[in-house]
């Protein structure tokens, strides 16, 4: 990937070239699933995996855009593998729906949708708070579903955020009843989320079980400094001409992508890992370790937050841990 994000002194920084794709290794005898894979991030991870052989499960809500995007990767990879499968995060039944549909072993699960943001507080079909419900405990329903297909040393890949610097949770009030602040309900989400991710590594190393779970964030990332793929993303000429300064700090979806594909199929990953853009202050560049705040990998949170989760979602979440 050639990234050059800060400038020698004196110097006017060049605008960054496009980012190639990442070079990864033959994924032929992989199967990954991936959460809202139809659109932004989720698109080109599907792209970045099917290209290097994986099997890909594309998990969506609406089959109308999966089709779409299941088009688009085929127009670059032709015989890529594909299989669509229908998963509204917002809804648990329609989650409980996906893992019973998924009839393959699976070497990686990216969970990767999410909604960044609502104009007030929404719910889901359980009464929810939409992102909370959604991002973080939606997911963990997912993957507590599709627990027994998880093949020998399967990672599970939770999608997570620079926002989750400056979003401690409120445990007594993870549904935002008492006030509702869209971004900061978005980056508690992300918290959460990525919290049950570490909680469940631990929880996995204690039982002796050989899966990883971690996180991964895509820094800062745009559709509209993407490649354009018909159907699916397609930023107009003028749009991406007025966003070529922000390719500074700013990098397409193409590029957020590369640190949740590391994730799912890199080398020097571990269980407890978090992965992000290697470059300025993690908003953009090529995967690298990145740093979680003690407040996302407190252990004391995370147990707390995953009975939270289990009371939430009425599951007994025994079987996954
Ligand atoms: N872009 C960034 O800079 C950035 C930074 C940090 C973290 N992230 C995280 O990266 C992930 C993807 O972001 P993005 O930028 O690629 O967003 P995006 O382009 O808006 O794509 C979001 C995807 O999530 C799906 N989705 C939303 N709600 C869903 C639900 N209830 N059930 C199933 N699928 C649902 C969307 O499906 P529809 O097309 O049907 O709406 C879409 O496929 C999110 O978790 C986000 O928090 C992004």
């Amino acid at each position: 990937m050639r990234i050059s994000a800060v400038a020698p002194r004196g110097m006017i920084a060049p605008v960054p070239a496009v980012p190639d794709l990442p070079v990864l290794p033959d994924l032929s005898d992989r199967t990954v699933l991936v959460t809202g894979a139809n659109a932004g991030l989720g698109y080109f991870a599907t792209e970045q995996l099917a290209a290097a052989g994986a099997h890909v499960l594309l998990a969506c809500r609406s089959a109308e855009r999966a089709a779409r995007a299941v088009a688009a990767v085929r127009a670059r990879v032709p015989g890529a593998r594909l299989d669509v499968a229908g998963l509204d995060l917002a809804d648990l039944g329609s989650v409980a729906a996906c893992a019973r549909a998924v009839d393959v072993g699976l070497d990686a699960v990216l969970c990767n949708a999410g909604v960044t943001g609502t104009d007030g507080r929404r719910t889901t079909a359980d009464g929810l708070e939409l992102m909370m419900g959604g991002n973080a405990f939606g997911h963990l329903a997912l993957v507590a579903g599709l627990a027994d297909r998880l093949r020998p040393g399967a990672r599970v890949v939770t999608v997570g955020s620079i926002a989750s610097r400056w979003s401690p949770l409120d445990l007594d009030d993870l549904q935002a009843e008492r006030g509702f602040r869209s971004f900061r309900q978005y980056g508690r989400s992300k918290t959460a989320a990525m919290a049950l991710a570490f909680t469940l590594d631990r929880r996995w190393r204690a039982a002796g079980r050989d899966g990883l779970a971690l996180a991964a964030h895509p820094g800062f990332a745009v559709d509209v400094l993407s490649p354009s793929r018909p159907g699916v993303v397609e930023p107009s000429a003028v749009a991406r001409r007025l966003a070529r300064p922000a390719r500074l700090l700013v990098q397409g979806k193409d590029a957020g992508a590369w640190p949740l594909v590391h994730a799912c199929v890199g080398a020097g990953v571990r269980g407890g890992g978090y992965w992000g853009p290697g470059g300025v202050q993690e908003l953009l560049g090529p995967p690298a370790p990145a740093r979680a705040h003690d407040h996302v990998r407190s252990s004391d949170t995370g147990d707390r937050l995953w009975a939270a989760a289990e009371q939430a979602t009425g599951l007994s979440l025994a079987g996954l841990a």
